[in-house]
């Protein structure tokens, strides 16, 4: 099959899906990203207008998995920066019509650029921030000609309709910008700025690593597609990829599935673990991993089928009653969602597969959403 997207023709490459391409292109695309926002000294290539040193807040708008994008980003602006970040789906942003300060930025996250709640978001802010940026896969979009300042991701032309290099190289695109943040407001040193660069640049290697995961998640698929609520658990940045990870399982899977902070566990989804109840954590051995080993120890003593997804100290440590264990290399630790994000997407897609959906094509749902 090909699709043909105007400019350029898309073909499936001997995979059996466009997903399947586009999750395993992940490796090449963030390093074109990578490419084209770091040189190769270190430094930063982006706009000299975007100097966030005298910002009050940032907004940051969008919908669906570009808003999970969106929520990950804050947890680096607000750590690497000190800078205050408000987020908010696109939907519910335009009609609440926010105050925002004058001395503030709005940026709107957007693969095709054509969102319509995002794009009103977008005019709302033109007239009351100080800057609008869009980051946008679509160079051509009308978010990217309507915004101040367009940055692209790099990810090239995506098919499927559940979103998967464009949110890891949205992803890559926000590190970078708040690495920028970080450098401009004096919280990031040069020598931080060039360990985080370094970070950044293993992510590849490591993704290409993390793809080879593809035949064990398969198996593991084949239980996950009996189930009919899988719970998605995480902390810190990994909370949102745990949303993120049960956004595309219901997309494309049809089954049920939550994402939580792993510390809400105990505030009501809880209730819900039996055995029938698959519960996939994400967690790297990070500085509240043992937070995380705890929550899954709730869990488990209630029959609840763990998957731990973690690196070879967290299996280590937590190998006790997991109904089954995802080895990932180590990656530093504010950067983990965007290695996370490929077992996440390859759950969804072989849970899919293993149910036979149309994976490429789901049930009611549409690559680009450009009307209300
Ligand atoms: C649709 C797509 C999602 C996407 C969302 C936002 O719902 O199915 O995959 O995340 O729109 O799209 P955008 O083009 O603004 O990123």
């Amino acid at each position: 099959q090909q699709i043909d997207t105007g400019a350029v023709t898309v073909e499936k490459a001997g995979y059996k899906h466009f997903m399947a391409k586009e999750i395993a292109e992940q490796p090449a695309v963030l390093g074109d990203a990578l490419r084209h926002y770091l040189r190769p000294d270190g430094s930063l290539n982006l706009p000299e207008e975007l100097d966030f040193s005298g910002l009050d807040r940032l907004t940051l708008v969008a919908c669906g998995t570009a808003y999970y994008a969106c929520a990950v980003a804050k947890y680096w602006f607000e750590s690497l920066a000190r800078l205050p970040v408000e987020i908010d789906v696109a939907s519910e942003f335009r009609y609440r019509e926010p105050p925002l300060p004058a001395k503030s930025w709005a940026l709107f996250v957007s693969q095709s650029g054509e969102t319509a709640d995002t794009l009103a978001a977008l005019r709302y802010c033109a007239e009351r921030v100080e800057k609008t940026v869009a980051v946008i896969n679509v160079p051509s979009s009308t978010m990217a000609r309507e915004a101040d300042l367009a940055l692209p991701i790099h990810a090239g032309v995506e098919v499927g309709v559940a979103s998967t290099k464009a949110f890891t190289c949205q992803l890559l695109t926000l590190a970078v910008l708040a690495l920028k943040a970080g450098r401009d407001r004096g919280v990031l040193s040069e020598a931080d700025l060039a360990a985080h660069a370094d970070a950044l640049r293993a992510l590849p290697g490591l993704m290409n690593t993390a793809l080879g995961l593809s035949d064990d998640i398969a198996r593991l698929a084949e239980s996950l597609a009996e189930a009919q609520d899988v719970l998605f658990l995480g902390r810190g940045p990994l909370y949102p990829l745990a949303l993120e990870g049960a956004l595309k399982l219901k997309e494309i899977s049809y089954i049920h599935a939550e994402g939580y902070a792993s510390g809400e566990l105990k505030h009501g989804p809880i209730a819900l673990i039996e055995r029938s109840v698959p519960v996939i954590v994400f967690a790297p051995h990070d500085r509240l991993f043992d937070k995380t080993v705890s929550n899954m120890q709730e869990v488990m003593a209630r029959h609840g089928q763990v998957l731990l997804v973690s690196d070879a100290k967290g299996l280590q440590a937590a190998e006790q009653g997991t109904w089954a264990r995802l080895k990932l290399p180590e990656v530093a630790e504010p950067f983990a969602p965007i290695l996370y994000a490929l077992p996440a997407q390859l759950i969804a897609y072989h849970t899919a597969c293993a149910k036979g959906t149309d994976v490429d094509q789901p049930r009611n749902l549409a690559k680009s959403v450009t009307v209300e």
